[in-house]
Protein backbone atom coordinates (compact mmCIF):
# COMPACT_ATOMS: atom_id res chain seq x y z
CA UNK A 1 0.00 0.00 0.00
CA UNK A 2 1.35 3.51 -0.67
CA UNK A 3 0.98 4.96 2.84
CA UNK A 4 3.89 6.62 4.92
CA UNK A 5 3.61 5.46 8.34
CA UNK A 6 2.88 8.49 9.57
CA UNK A 7 -0.34 7.85 7.99
CA UNK A 8 -1.27 5.03 8.92
CA UNK A 9 -3.55 5.46 12.69
CA UNK A 10 -5.48 7.84 11.15
CA UNK A 11 -6.24 5.37 8.06
CA UNK A 12 -6.93 2.50 9.82
CA UNK A 13 -9.21 4.54 12.16
CA UNK A 14 -11.55 5.46 9.32
CA UNK A 15 -11.20 2.17 7.53
CA UNK A 16 -12.66 1.11 10.66
CA UNK A 17 -15.47 3.12 10.93
CA UNK A 18 -16.31 3.11 6.84
CA UNK A 19 -16.22 -0.73 6.23
CA UNK A 20 -18.55 -2.54 8.55
CA UNK A 21 -18.67 -6.24 7.83
CA UNK A 22 -21.70 -7.57 7.84
CA UNK A 23 -20.96 -10.62 6.79
CA UNK A 24 -24.69 -12.50 8.17
CA UNK A 25 -26.65 -10.19 5.35
CA UNK A 26 -24.38 -10.36 2.68
CA UNK A 27 -25.25 -14.80 3.21
CA UNK A 28 -28.50 -13.95 3.38
CA UNK A 29 -28.77 -11.61 0.54
CA UNK A 30 -26.74 -14.51 -1.42
CA UNK A 31 -28.84 -16.90 -0.52
CA UNK A 32 -31.95 -15.24 -1.37
CA UNK A 33 -30.79 -14.46 -4.74
CA UNK A 34 -29.40 -17.94 -5.79
CA UNK A 35 -31.89 -18.24 -8.83
CA UNK A 36 -30.82 -15.04 -10.39
CA UNK A 37 -27.71 -16.28 -10.32
CA UNK A 38 -28.40 -19.58 -11.42
CA UNK A 39 -30.31 -17.52 -14.08
CA UNK A 40 -27.33 -15.39 -14.84
CA UNK A 41 -25.12 -18.52 -16.15
CA UNK A 42 -27.96 -20.30 -17.72
CA UNK A 43 -27.32 -17.33 -20.30
CA UNK A 44 -23.60 -17.56 -20.43
CA UNK A 45 -23.63 -21.32 -20.61
CA UNK A 46 -26.20 -20.99 -24.21
CA UNK A 47 -23.32 -18.74 -25.87
CA UNK A 48 -21.22 -21.35 -27.80
CA UNK A 49 -17.61 -19.40 -26.84
CA UNK A 50 -15.67 -22.00 -28.15
CA UNK A 51 -12.57 -20.29 -28.48
CA UNK A 52 -10.78 -23.09 -30.51
CA UNK A 53 -13.49 -22.79 -33.22
CA UNK A 54 -13.19 -20.27 -35.69
CA UNK A 55 -16.78 -20.63 -36.78
CA UNK A 56 -17.90 -19.55 -33.87
CA UNK A 57 -16.50 -16.34 -33.32
CA UNK A 58 -19.34 -14.34 -33.79
CA UNK A 59 -20.64 -16.21 -30.70
CA UNK A 60 -17.48 -14.94 -28.65
CA UNK A 61 -17.39 -11.74 -29.45
CA UNK A 62 -20.93 -11.99 -28.32
CA UNK A 63 -19.99 -13.46 -24.95
CA UNK A 64 -17.61 -10.61 -24.75
CA UNK A 65 -19.86 -8.25 -25.17
CA UNK A 66 -21.91 -10.16 -22.71
CA UNK A 67 -19.25 -9.83 -20.13
CA UNK A 68 -18.77 -5.94 -20.72
CA UNK A 69 -22.31 -5.24 -20.50
CA UNK A 70 -22.99 -7.33 -17.38
CA UNK A 71 -20.32 -5.25 -15.62
CA UNK A 72 -20.89 -1.93 -16.63
CA UNK A 73 -24.65 -2.34 -15.44
CA UNK A 74 -22.80 -2.74 -12.00
CA UNK A 75 -21.60 0.75 -12.37
CA UNK A 76 -17.86 -0.31 -13.59
CA UNK A 77 -15.54 1.41 -15.70
CA UNK A 78 -15.52 -0.85 -18.72
CA UNK A 79 -12.53 -1.19 -21.47
CA UNK A 80 -13.12 -3.70 -24.35
CA UNK A 81 -9.25 -3.73 -25.69
CA UNK A 82 -8.35 -4.70 -28.86
CA UNK A 83 -5.66 -7.19 -28.84
CA UNK A 84 -5.47 -8.06 -32.31
CA UNK A 85 -5.54 -11.06 -34.69
CA UNK A 86 -5.12 -14.48 -35.00
CA UNK A 87 -3.25 -15.87 -37.88
CA UNK A 88 -4.90 -18.93 -39.24
CA UNK A 89 -2.89 -22.32 -40.53
CA UNK A 90 -4.65 -21.13 -44.23
CA UNK A 91 -3.07 -17.71 -43.67
CA UNK A 92 -6.55 -16.38 -43.29
CA UNK A 93 -6.03 -13.85 -40.10
CA UNK A 94 -9.56 -13.29 -37.78
CA UNK A 95 -10.12 -10.98 -35.18
CA UNK A 96 -9.34 -12.03 -31.58
CA UNK A 97 -12.20 -11.46 -29.01
CA UNK A 98 -11.48 -8.28 -26.96
CA UNK A 99 -10.59 -8.24 -23.89
CA UNK A 100 -12.60 -6.77 -21.20
CA UNK A 101 -11.49 -4.82 -18.03
CA UNK A 102 -13.55 -3.19 -15.38
CA UNK A 103 -12.87 -1.37 -12.42
CA UNK A 104 -14.82 -0.39 -9.16
CA UNK A 105 -12.67 2.21 -7.63
CA UNK A 106 -14.36 2.47 -3.71
CA UNK A 107 -10.83 4.76 -2.42
CA UNK A 108 -8.20 5.34 -4.26
CA UNK A 109 -6.21 4.90 -0.95
CA UNK A 110 -7.29 1.10 -0.60
CA UNK A 111 -5.70 -2.48 -1.23
CA UNK A 112 -6.77 -2.94 -5.14
CA UNK A 113 -7.21 -6.90 -6.29
CA UNK A 114 -7.29 -7.55 -10.04
CA UNK A 115 -9.78 -10.91 -10.74
CA UNK A 116 -8.75 -12.61 -13.62
CA UNK A 117 -11.11 -15.00 -15.45
CA UNK A 118 -12.51 -16.31 -18.94
CA UNK A 119 -15.45 -16.63 -20.77
CA UNK A 120 -14.25 -18.96 -23.58
CA UNK A 121 -14.69 -22.57 -23.57
CA UNK A 122 -13.50 -25.99 -24.47
CA UNK A 123 -15.87 -27.50 -27.54
CA UNK A 124 -18.99 -29.49 -26.67
CA UNK A 125 -21.20 -31.80 -28.92
CA UNK A 126 -24.18 -33.87 -27.73
CA UNK A 127 -22.39 -36.48 -30.23
CA UNK A 128 -19.52 -36.46 -27.40
CA UNK A 129 -21.72 -38.86 -24.99
CA UNK A 130 -22.78 -35.63 -23.41
CA UNK A 131 -26.13 -36.68 -21.30
CA UNK A 132 -27.61 -33.29 -21.51
CA UNK A 133 -27.29 -30.64 -24.44
CA UNK A 134 -23.73 -28.91 -23.45
CA UNK A 135 -25.31 -25.53 -24.11
CA UNK A 136 -28.27 -25.65 -21.95
CA UNK A 137 -28.05 -25.52 -18.31
CA UNK A 138 -29.86 -28.26 -16.99
CA UNK A 139 -29.84 -29.14 -12.99
CA UNK A 140 -29.93 -32.61 -11.82
CA UNK A 141 -29.26 -33.55 -8.68
CA UNK A 142 -28.08 -29.99 -7.42
CA UNK A 143 -25.70 -29.93 -10.49
CA UNK A 144 -25.69 -27.41 -12.95
CA UNK A 145 -24.59 -29.06 -16.32
CA UNK A 146 -23.33 -27.05 -18.59
CA UNK A 147 -20.38 -26.28 -21.18
CA UNK A 148 -18.28 -24.00 -19.20
CA UNK A 149 -20.41 -24.62 -16.06
CA UNK A 150 -17.28 -24.50 -13.78
CA UNK A 151 -14.40 -23.61 -16.63
CA UNK A 152 -14.87 -20.93 -15.76
CA UNK A 153 -18.25 -19.03 -16.24
CA UNK A 154 -19.87 -19.46 -12.70
CA UNK A 155 -16.43 -18.90 -10.79
CA UNK A 156 -16.17 -15.36 -12.67
CA UNK A 157 -20.19 -14.51 -12.37
CA UNK A 158 -19.22 -15.71 -8.56
CA UNK A 159 -16.98 -12.70 -8.37
CA UNK A 160 -19.67 -10.54 -9.99
CA UNK A 161 -21.77 -11.04 -7.51
CA UNK A 162 -19.79 -10.86 -4.53
CA UNK A 163 -19.51 -7.52 -6.10
CA UNK A 164 -23.33 -6.95 -6.45
CA UNK A 165 -23.84 -8.29 -3.01
CA UNK A 166 -21.88 -5.17 -1.50
CA UNK A 167 -23.26 -3.03 -3.81
CA UNK A 168 -26.68 -4.16 -2.93
CA UNK A 169 -26.39 -3.81 0.70
CA UNK A 170 -24.94 -0.43 0.36
CA UNK A 171 -21.78 -1.47 2.01
CA UNK A 172 -18.62 0.15 0.24
CA UNK A 173 -16.64 -3.06 -0.87
CA UNK A 174 -13.31 -3.21 1.32
CA UNK A 175 -10.62 -3.00 -1.68
CA UNK A 176 -11.09 -1.89 -5.32
CA UNK A 177 -12.24 -4.26 -7.16
CA UNK A 178 -10.79 -5.07 -10.87
CA UNK A 179 -11.44 -7.20 -13.47
CA UNK A 180 -9.88 -9.00 -16.53
CA UNK A 181 -11.89 -11.30 -18.37
CA UNK A 182 -10.61 -12.66 -21.70
CA UNK A 183 -11.98 -15.36 -24.58
CA UNK A 184 -9.17 -16.94 -25.49
CA UNK A 185 -8.03 -19.14 -22.83
CA UNK A 186 -8.64 -22.53 -23.86
CA UNK A 187 -6.18 -21.77 -26.95
CA UNK A 188 -3.44 -20.38 -25.44
CA UNK A 189 -4.64 -16.36 -23.99
CA UNK A 190 -3.47 -15.33 -27.63
CA UNK A 191 -2.96 -11.71 -27.49
CA UNK A 192 -3.10 -11.19 -23.32
CA UNK A 193 0.24 -11.74 -22.82
CA UNK A 194 1.04 -8.39 -24.99
CA UNK A 195 -1.59 -6.65 -23.48
CA UNK A 196 -0.78 -6.89 -19.88
CA UNK A 197 2.67 -5.61 -20.84
CA UNK A 198 1.06 -2.90 -22.93
CA UNK A 199 -1.14 -2.34 -19.40
CA UNK A 200 1.55 -2.78 -16.72
CA UNK A 201 1.94 1.12 -16.08
CA UNK A 202 -1.95 1.51 -16.22
CA UNK A 203 -4.42 -0.54 -15.95
CA UNK A 204 -1.91 -2.61 -13.58
CA UNK A 205 0.07 0.26 -11.92
CA UNK A 206 -2.59 0.29 -8.49
CA UNK A 207 -2.74 -3.17 -8.53
CA UNK A 208 -1.46 -5.11 -5.56
CA UNK A 209 -2.94 -8.83 -5.73
CA UNK A 210 -3.90 -10.63 -8.91
CA UNK A 211 -6.71 -13.59 -7.86
CA UNK A 212 -7.25 -16.73 -10.40
CA UNK A 213 -10.34 -18.61 -9.72
CA UNK A 214 -9.90 -21.33 -12.60
CA UNK A 215 -9.14 -24.17 -11.63
CA UNK A 216 -10.93 -26.87 -8.99
CA UNK A 217 -10.83 -28.65 -5.64
CA UNK A 218 -8.89 -31.97 -4.94
CA UNK A 219 -12.22 -33.47 -3.03
CA UNK A 220 -15.22 -32.62 -1.02
CA UNK A 221 -13.00 -29.97 0.80
CA UNK A 222 -12.37 -26.18 -0.30
CA UNK A 223 -9.13 -25.81 -1.53
CA UNK A 224 -6.24 -23.10 -2.53
CA UNK A 225 -3.70 -23.64 -4.87
CA UNK A 226 -0.58 -22.97 -4.91
CA UNK A 227 0.64 -24.07 -7.79
CA UNK A 228 0.38 -25.16 -11.51
CA UNK A 229 3.01 -27.13 -13.70
CA UNK A 230 3.75 -26.10 -16.87
CA UNK A 231 4.19 -27.48 -20.57
CA UNK A 232 6.16 -28.16 -23.42
CA UNK A 233 4.92 -29.00 -26.48
CA UNK A 234 7.37 -31.19 -28.80
CA UNK A 235 6.20 -32.42 -32.30
CA UNK A 236 8.40 -35.16 -33.89
CA UNK A 237 8.07 -35.40 -38.24
CA UNK A 238 9.29 -37.99 -39.33
CA UNK A 239 9.52 -38.13 -43.65
CA UNK A 240 10.67 -41.20 -45.69
CA UNK A 241 9.21 -41.61 -49.15
CA UNK A 242 7.73 -39.08 -51.40
CA UNK A 243 4.25 -40.66 -51.17
CA UNK A 244 2.27 -43.37 -49.13
CA UNK A 245 2.96 -46.98 -50.07
CA UNK A 246 1.10 -50.09 -50.21
CA UNK A 247 2.75 -52.49 -47.67
CA UNK A 248 1.78 -55.14 -50.35
CA UNK A 249 3.77 -53.80 -52.98
CA UNK A 250 6.77 -52.69 -51.15
CA UNK A 251 6.72 -53.44 -47.37
CA UNK A 252 9.97 -55.13 -46.86
CA UNK A 253 12.03 -52.84 -49.25
CA UNK A 254 11.70 -49.24 -47.37
CA UNK A 255 12.58 -48.24 -44.10
CA UNK A 256 9.09 -47.13 -42.14
CA UNK A 257 9.06 -43.82 -41.49
CA UNK A 258 5.95 -45.21 -38.65
CA UNK A 259 8.44 -47.39 -37.69
CA UNK A 260 11.14 -45.18 -36.60
CA UNK A 261 8.51 -43.06 -34.58
CA UNK A 262 7.47 -45.53 -32.64
CA UNK A 263 10.89 -46.38 -32.19
CA UNK A 264 11.87 -43.24 -30.65
CA UNK A 265 8.69 -42.49 -29.11
CA UNK A 266 9.39 -45.72 -27.17
CA UNK A 267 12.52 -44.71 -25.43
CA UNK A 268 11.04 -41.49 -23.55
CA UNK A 269 9.36 -42.55 -21.06
CA UNK A 270 9.90 -45.91 -18.88
CA UNK A 271 6.50 -47.96 -18.42
CA UNK A 272 7.53 -47.25 -14.43
CA UNK A 273 6.83 -43.59 -15.41
CA UNK A 274 10.80 -42.66 -15.33
CA UNK A 275 11.63 -40.02 -17.79
CA UNK A 276 14.79 -41.18 -19.85
CA UNK A 277 15.52 -38.26 -21.39
CA UNK A 278 19.14 -36.69 -19.69
CA UNK A 279 18.69 -33.94 -17.85
CA UNK A 280 15.17 -33.64 -17.03
CA UNK A 281 14.82 -35.78 -13.54
CA UNK A 282 18.37 -33.99 -12.19
CA UNK A 283 16.41 -30.43 -12.63
CA UNK A 284 13.62 -31.01 -10.45
CA UNK A 285 13.55 -29.15 -7.69
CA UNK A 286 13.88 -31.93 -4.38
CA UNK A 287 11.26 -32.73 -2.20
CA UNK A 288 10.93 -30.98 1.25
CA UNK A 289 9.91 -32.51 4.69
CA UNK A 290 7.15 -29.65 4.76
CA UNK A 291 6.06 -30.50 0.94
CA UNK A 292 5.61 -34.26 2.09
CA UNK A 293 3.89 -33.52 4.97
CA UNK A 294 1.16 -31.39 3.48
CA UNK A 295 0.44 -33.99 0.55
CA UNK A 296 -0.01 -36.28 3.81
CA UNK A 297 -2.34 -33.95 5.05
CA UNK A 298 -4.49 -33.48 2.09
CA UNK A 299 -8.09 -35.64 1.99
CA UNK A 300 -7.57 -37.79 -1.27
CA UNK A 301 -9.56 -40.90 -1.62
CA UNK A 302 -7.00 -43.38 -4.09
CA UNK A 303 -10.10 -45.88 -4.87
CA UNK A 304 -12.16 -43.12 -5.60
CA UNK A 305 -9.69 -41.74 -7.88
CA UNK A 306 -9.54 -45.02 -9.46
CA UNK A 307 -12.99 -45.42 -10.32
CA UNK A 308 -13.50 -42.43 -11.53
CA UNK A 309 -10.63 -42.60 -13.78
CA UNK A 310 -11.64 -46.37 -14.86
CA UNK A 311 -8.38 -48.05 -14.04
CA UNK A 312 -7.55 -50.72 -11.66
CA UNK A 313 -4.03 -50.02 -11.51
CA UNK A 314 -2.09 -46.07 -10.76
CA UNK A 315 1.38 -45.20 -11.54
CA UNK A 316 1.88 -44.98 -7.98
CA UNK A 317 0.04 -46.69 -4.79
CA UNK A 318 1.04 -44.57 -2.37
CA UNK A 319 -0.78 -41.26 -1.79
CA UNK A 320 2.25 -38.77 -1.16
CA UNK A 321 4.09 -40.04 -4.08
CA UNK A 322 0.83 -40.36 -6.71
CA UNK A 323 0.01 -36.42 -5.60
CA UNK A 324 3.66 -35.39 -5.97
CA UNK A 325 3.67 -37.27 -9.28
CA UNK A 326 0.22 -35.49 -10.22
CA UNK A 327 1.83 -31.82 -9.39
CA UNK A 328 5.35 -31.87 -8.95
CA UNK A 329 7.25 -34.03 -11.08
CA UNK A 330 7.26 -33.87 -14.83
CA UNK A 331 6.02 -36.36 -17.16
CA UNK A 332 5.97 -37.17 -20.77
CA UNK A 333 2.26 -37.64 -22.49
CA UNK A 334 2.06 -39.12 -26.16
CA UNK A 335 -0.99 -37.07 -27.48
CA UNK A 336 -1.25 -38.59 -31.38
CA UNK A 337 0.14 -39.21 -34.63
CA UNK A 338 -0.48 -37.31 -37.18
CA UNK A 339 -0.59 -38.46 -40.63
CA UNK A 340 -0.88 -42.30 -39.24
CA UNK A 341 -3.80 -44.54 -40.49
CA UNK A 342 -6.85 -43.94 -37.70
CA UNK A 343 -9.90 -44.94 -39.25
CA UNK A 344 -11.62 -48.20 -38.96
CA UNK A 345 -11.02 -50.76 -41.42
CA UNK A 346 -7.56 -52.40 -42.25
CA UNK A 347 -6.12 -50.39 -45.08
CA UNK A 348 -2.44 -51.82 -46.19
CA UNK A 349 -0.96 -48.45 -45.74
CA UNK A 350 2.75 -47.70 -45.62
CA UNK A 351 2.01 -43.25 -44.50
CA UNK A 352 4.83 -41.87 -45.73
CA UNK A 353 5.06 -38.65 -43.01
CA UNK A 354 3.94 -39.31 -39.53
CA UNK A 355 4.40 -36.50 -37.08
CA UNK A 356 3.86 -37.49 -32.87
CA UNK A 357 2.69 -35.31 -30.84
CA UNK A 358 3.75 -35.34 -26.86
CA UNK A 359 4.75 -33.24 -24.03
CA UNK A 360 6.38 -32.93 -21.29
CA UNK A 361 4.59 -31.03 -17.95
CA UNK A 362 7.11 -28.85 -16.50
CA UNK A 363 8.08 -28.15 -12.75
CA UNK A 364 10.29 -25.97 -10.98
CA UNK A 365 13.19 -25.58 -11.74
CA UNK A 366 12.70 -26.91 -15.14
CA UNK A 367 13.90 -24.39 -17.14
CA UNK A 368 11.46 -24.98 -21.31
CA UNK A 369 14.21 -23.64 -23.22
CA UNK A 370 16.96 -26.48 -21.96
CA UNK A 371 14.18 -28.75 -22.22
CA UNK A 372 13.80 -28.12 -25.52
CA UNK A 373 17.28 -28.73 -26.08
CA UNK A 374 17.44 -31.62 -24.59
CA UNK A 375 14.73 -33.40 -26.02
CA UNK A 376 15.90 -31.74 -29.43
CA UNK A 377 19.30 -33.72 -29.07
CA UNK A 378 18.06 -36.90 -27.46
CA UNK A 379 15.63 -37.53 -29.95
CA UNK A 380 17.91 -37.02 -32.52
CA UNK A 381 20.93 -39.12 -30.76
CA UNK A 382 18.28 -41.98 -30.72
CA UNK A 383 17.13 -41.03 -34.27
CA UNK A 384 20.62 -41.33 -35.36
CA UNK A 385 21.35 -45.03 -33.69
CA UNK A 386 18.62 -46.11 -36.05
CA UNK A 387 21.10 -45.29 -38.75
CA UNK A 388 17.46 -44.41 -40.50
CA UNK A 389 17.74 -42.67 -44.29
CA UNK A 390 14.22 -40.51 -42.90
CA UNK A 391 14.50 -37.59 -41.54
CA UNK A 392 13.78 -36.12 -38.19
CA UNK A 393 12.25 -32.28 -37.68
CA UNK A 394 11.54 -32.11 -33.75
CA UNK A 395 9.86 -28.67 -33.17
CA UNK A 396 8.75 -27.68 -29.56
CA UNK A 397 5.56 -25.64 -30.35
CA UNK A 398 4.61 -24.26 -26.52
CA UNK A 399 7.07 -23.74 -23.83
CA UNK A 400 5.20 -22.86 -20.80
CA UNK A 401 6.73 -22.30 -17.48
CA UNK A 402 5.09 -24.04 -14.36
CA UNK A 403 3.91 -21.20 -11.35
CA UNK A 404 4.72 -21.64 -7.99
CA UNK A 405 3.63 -19.77 -4.88
CA UNK A 406 4.70 -19.44 -0.80
CA UNK A 407 1.64 -20.69 1.05
CA UNK A 408 2.44 -18.48 3.76
CA UNK A 409 2.53 -15.44 1.79
CA UNK A 410 -0.40 -12.81 3.30
CA UNK A 411 -2.89 -13.84 0.58
CA UNK A 412 -2.99 -17.48 1.35
CA UNK A 413 -2.78 -16.71 4.94
CA UNK A 414 -6.40 -14.15 3.78
CA UNK A 415 -7.80 -17.32 1.78
CA UNK A 416 -7.15 -19.63 5.11
CA UNK A 417 -9.09 -17.26 6.59
CA UNK A 418 -12.00 -17.09 4.38
CA UNK A 419 -12.41 -20.52 3.83
CA UNK A 420 -12.37 -21.10 7.55
CA UNK A 421 -15.65 -18.62 7.84
CA UNK A 422 -17.63 -20.10 5.01
CA UNK A 423 -17.07 -23.81 5.10
CA UNK A 424 -15.74 -23.89 8.67
CA UNK A 425 -13.02 -25.93 7.79
CA UNK A 426 -8.98 -25.32 6.77
CA UNK A 427 -8.49 -25.85 3.04
CA UNK A 428 -6.43 -28.37 1.48
CA UNK A 429 -2.95 -26.50 0.32
CA UNK A 430 -2.88 -28.24 -3.35
CA UNK A 431 -1.14 -27.95 -6.91
CA UNK A 432 -2.57 -28.48 -10.01
CA UNK A 433 -0.73 -30.95 -12.78
CA UNK A 434 -1.89 -28.53 -15.50
CA UNK A 435 -1.01 -25.11 -16.68
CA UNK A 436 -2.40 -21.63 -15.98
CA UNK A 437 0.60 -20.00 -18.14
CA UNK A 438 -1.17 -16.44 -17.69
CA UNK A 439 -0.70 -16.91 -13.95
CA UNK A 440 3.29 -16.62 -14.73
CA UNK A 441 3.06 -13.81 -17.21
CA UNK A 442 1.26 -11.75 -14.40
CA UNK A 443 3.85 -12.55 -11.67
CA UNK A 444 6.77 -11.50 -13.97
CA UNK A 445 5.06 -8.69 -15.80
CA UNK A 446 3.50 -6.82 -12.82
CA UNK A 447 5.41 -8.72 -9.88
CA UNK A 448 2.44 -8.38 -8.26
CA UNK A 449 1.31 -11.41 -5.57
CA UNK A 450 -1.07 -14.00 -6.96
CA UNK A 451 -3.47 -16.41 -5.59
CA UNK A 452 -5.31 -19.12 -6.90
CA UNK A 453 -8.85 -19.76 -5.00
CA UNK A 454 -11.11 -22.19 -6.46
CA UNK A 455 -14.79 -23.01 -6.45
CA UNK A 456 -15.02 -25.84 -8.81
CA UNK A 457 -15.45 -29.38 -7.91
CA UNK A 458 -13.38 -32.19 -7.64
CA UNK A 459 -15.52 -33.91 -10.30
CA UNK A 460 -16.34 -30.95 -12.83
CA UNK A 461 -15.13 -32.61 -15.17
CA UNK A 462 -13.43 -29.43 -17.01
CA UNK A 463 -12.81 -30.01 -20.42
CA UNK A 464 -14.69 -33.48 -20.85
CA UNK A 465 -17.88 -34.35 -21.32
CA UNK A 466 -20.93 -33.43 -18.51
CA UNK A 467 -19.31 -30.70 -17.38
CA UNK A 468 -21.27 -29.20 -14.52
CA UNK A 469 -20.39 -26.97 -11.32
CA UNK A 470 -22.90 -27.82 -8.30
CA UNK A 471 -25.30 -25.23 -7.33
CA UNK A 472 -23.24 -25.66 -3.47
CA UNK A 473 -20.01 -24.55 -5.02
CA UNK A 474 -21.31 -21.81 -6.94
CA UNK A 475 -23.48 -20.40 -4.48
CA UNK A 476 -21.00 -20.97 -0.92
CA UNK A 477 -18.09 -20.06 -3.81
CA UNK A 478 -20.00 -16.22 -3.93
CA UNK A 479 -19.95 -16.20 -0.24
CA UNK A 480 -16.20 -17.28 -0.27
CA UNK A 481 -14.93 -14.47 -2.63
CA UNK A 482 -17.40 -12.04 -0.17
CA UNK A 483 -15.56 -13.41 2.63
CA UNK A 484 -11.81 -13.48 0.55
CA UNK A 485 -12.66 -9.11 -0.31
CA UNK A 486 -12.94 -8.85 3.04
CA UNK A 487 -9.78 -10.75 4.67
CA UNK A 488 -7.57 -9.58 1.60
CA UNK A 489 -8.80 -5.54 3.58
CA UNK A 490 -7.38 -7.06 6.36
CA UNK A 491 -4.13 -7.79 5.22
CA UNK A 492 -3.62 -3.72 5.16
CA UNK A 493 -4.47 -3.13 8.67
CA UNK A 494 -2.53 -5.44 10.34
CA UNK A 495 0.37 -4.45 8.38
CA UNK A 496 -0.33 -0.48 8.97
C1 LIG B 1 -14.71 5.52 -12.96
O1 LIG B 1 -13.75 6.45 -13.34
C2 LIG B 1 -13.97 7.75 -12.82
C3 LIG B 1 -12.97 8.69 -13.44
O2 LIG B 1 -11.66 8.22 -13.24
C4 LIG B 1 -13.89 7.70 -11.30
O3 LIG B 1 -14.16 8.97 -10.76
C5 LIG B 1 -14.91 6.71 -10.80
O4 LIG B 1 -14.78 6.56 -9.40
C6 LIG B 1 -14.72 5.37 -11.46
N1 LIG B 1 -15.79 4.50 -11.07
C7 LIG B 1 -15.58 3.27 -10.65
C8 LIG B 1 -16.80 2.49 -10.31
O5 LIG B 1 -14.48 2.77 -10.55
C1 LIG C 1 -33.22 -26.83 -22.64
O1 LIG C 1 -33.64 -27.99 -21.97
C2 LIG C 1 -34.95 -27.86 -21.42
C3 LIG C 1 -35.21 -29.10 -20.58
O2 LIG C 1 -34.85 -30.25 -21.21
C4 LIG C 1 -35.94 -27.68 -22.55
O3 LIG C 1 -37.24 -27.52 -22.02
C5 LIG C 1 -35.56 -26.41 -23.33
O4 LIG C 1 -36.41 -26.27 -24.44
C6 LIG C 1 -34.12 -26.50 -23.79
N1 LIG C 1 -33.75 -25.21 -24.33
C7 LIG C 1 -33.10 -25.10 -25.45
C8 LIG C 1 -32.77 -23.69 -25.87
O5 LIG C 1 -32.77 -26.04 -26.14
ZN1 LIG D 1 -10.26 -22.40 -17.46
Amino acid sequence: MKLSPLSCVSVALAFSIVHTFRYEDLVEHVNSHQEQYVEALREWVAVESDSSDVSKRAELHRMMAMTADKLRAMGGNVTMADVGEQELPDGRTLALPKVVTAEFISDPQKTTVCVYGHVDVQPGKLEDGWATEPYNLTEINGNLYGRGASDNKAPVLAWMHAVEAYQALNMELPVNVKFIIEGMEETGSNGLDAMIVAQRDTFFSDVDYIIISDCGWLSPRPALTYGTRGNCYFSAEIEGPKQDLHSGVYGGTVIEPMTDLIGILDTLISPSGKILIPGIREAVAPLSEEEKKRYQDIEFDMENYKNKLGVSQLMYNDKVELLSHRWRYPTVSIHGIEGAFSASGTKTVIPAKVNAKFSIRQVPDMDPAVVKKQVTEYLQSVFARRKSPNKLKVTMVIGAKPWLANTHHVLYEAGKKAVKRVFNVEPDMIREGGTIPIARTFQDVTGKGLVMMPIGGFDDGMHSQNEKISRYNYVEGTKLFIAYLHEVAQIQRSRV
